[in-house]
């Protein structure tokens, strides 16, 4: 029996997608457990590239099942485009399940992500990915989302529809924007419903016989942990948790089935959106990384602003997710950058911390304290072991190791499945 969680360590889009599918070759069952098409999860193996948003990334193995657990929010009409799109590119034989408990993502979830953005002032604003996903992990909370398994009943469907409906054209209609039409909402999503409820199933039942059976279960974290509710940057957040402490909650298991979590760490860090980043660096180098990375987002096509690696960051996902390796990525993009800068503290009123402030303007007066390390000049999207790294990047994995306090389990040295290195065998 295995239960492992691939968790981002910083604000996303770390290389969760690449990590999953790599490890989802030895896995039986792959969960997607947070979040919703606010993801962008790109893979790339045989010259071919994926970019997924809400279905898992063990979609390409045969023989995995890939379930999308209850702490999800699913956009209908997306996840069908997303089957389409796997579909042209000769994804065709897979084993889905989509949980009766996973709340659904509707228009009007949409509209109001981008009136509460449009309501704050520019300062305040999240930078959401206008995907509906706080509003409706709001409804949730308020107790009247409408989750998959009343979605795929027409009278419940449209029963609840209905009632939010009339509630939230009241708050368009007094910020002058067009009310929503029900009816029509109704025909367009009841043909989705009925597509995806070959899929819904009560998934928890499905992962805890997966357990019983000695199977091998892979969670796939979406976001990061700096995006968490709770244990990230707050408000400038996600609305929900991608910590693996989250896992059990959102998929209905026991905690004690959780065996391994792989922190999926960029060799630098970057982040979409807004919120305070205290490593954020703007010149030549940040420019170089951006273009040899390719940093822009894949759901909304953002530039990524760039930052040199956090290890007080780590530290803290370390501790809030509970990380027992780490799998570092991108570790060739860093190639030719003659001094790399290591942030090992912050420093909040000429007192050095080795935390996250809860307050976001505490936060905001945190200076990094770095140590600096030398770069390497050789080409390394070859490289297959540890050992045959330039003497300078096995340092800089070293010293990361030792300052997250974390083994380095996994590094990939590009975006191909074939460019893993594995250091520890986690499936
Ligand atoms: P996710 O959201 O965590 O799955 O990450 P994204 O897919 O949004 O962003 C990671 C980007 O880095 C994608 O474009 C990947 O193809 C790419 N990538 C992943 N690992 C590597 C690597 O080791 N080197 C390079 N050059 N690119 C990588
Ligand atoms: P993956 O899984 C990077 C960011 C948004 C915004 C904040 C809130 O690809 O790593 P939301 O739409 O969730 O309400 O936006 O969170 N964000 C991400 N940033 N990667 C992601 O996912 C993200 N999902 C949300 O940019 O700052
Ligand atoms: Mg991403």
């Amino acid at each position: 029996m295995k239960g492992v969680v691939v968790v981002g360590t910083q604000w996303g889009d770390e290389g969760k997608g690449k990590i999953t599918d790599f490890l989802a070759e030895k896995a039986d069952v792959v969960v997607r457990f947070q979040g919703g098409n606010n993801a962008g999860h790109t893979i790339k193996f045989d010259g071919k590239k994926f970019a997924l948003h809400l279905i898992p990334s063990g979609i390409f193995r045969k023989d995995a099942i890939n379930v999308l657990a209850n702490g999800m929010v699913i956009n209908p009409k997306a996840a069908l485009e997303e089957l389409e799109m796997l579909k042209q590119g000769g994804v065709n034989e897979y084993n889905l399940a989509i949980s009766n408990r996973a709340h659904v993502v509707l228009p009007y979830h949409i509209e109001l992500d981008g009136l509460f953005e449009e309501l704050k002032e520019d300062s305040k604003k999240v930078g959401t990915t206008k995907k509906g996903i706080g509003p409706t992990y709001a409804d949730k909370y308020s107790r009247i989302g409408i989750r998959m398994c009343d979605f795929i009943d027409p009278e419940t469907f449209y029963d609840k529809l209905t009632d939010n409906l009339n509630y939230y054209n009241k708050l368009f209609k007094l910020f002058g924007k067009e009310e929503m039409n029900i009816e029509a909402i109704y025909t367009e999503y009841s043909k989705y419903a009925e597509v995806l409820s070959k899929f819904v199933t009560d998934t928890s039942i499905l992962l805890n016989k997966a357990f019983d059976d000695d199977k091998k279960v892979l969670f796939e974290g979406a976001q990061g942990a700096l995006l968490c509710t709770d244990h990230g940057t707050y408000p400038f957040v996600t609305s929900s948790s991608p910590t693996a402490a989250s896992v059990p909650l959102n998929t209905g298991i026991s905690p004690k089935y959780i065996t391994d979590v792989i922190g999926i760490t960029k060799a630098y860090s970057t982040r979409v959106g807004s919120g305070y980043f205290a490593t954020e660096f703007e010149n030549k180098v940040a420019k170089q990384i951006r273009d040899i990375g390719h940093e822009y987002g894949t759901t909304t096509g953002r530039p990524r602003r760039i930052g040199w690696i956090d290890t007080v960051v780590l530290r803290h996902t370390r501790r809030v997710s509970g990380i027992t390796g780490l799998s570092v990525m991108l570790l060739d993009v860093l190639t030719n950058i003659e001094t790399l800068k290591i942030c090992v503290a912050y420093k909040l009123e000429d007192e050095l911390i080795d935390y996250i402030p809860a307050n976001i303007k505490d936060y905001e007066n945190c200076e990094p304290v770095y140590i600096e390390v030398p770069g390497w000049t050789e080409d390394i999207t070859q490289v297959a072991k540890f050992s045959d790294l330039p003497l300078n990047a096995q340092n800089y994995l070293n010293k990361i190791s030792e300052l997250s306090e974390t083994p380095v389990s996994i590094f990939s040295v590009g975006p191909d499945r074939t460019q893993t290195v594995v250091l520890e065998d986690l499936m």
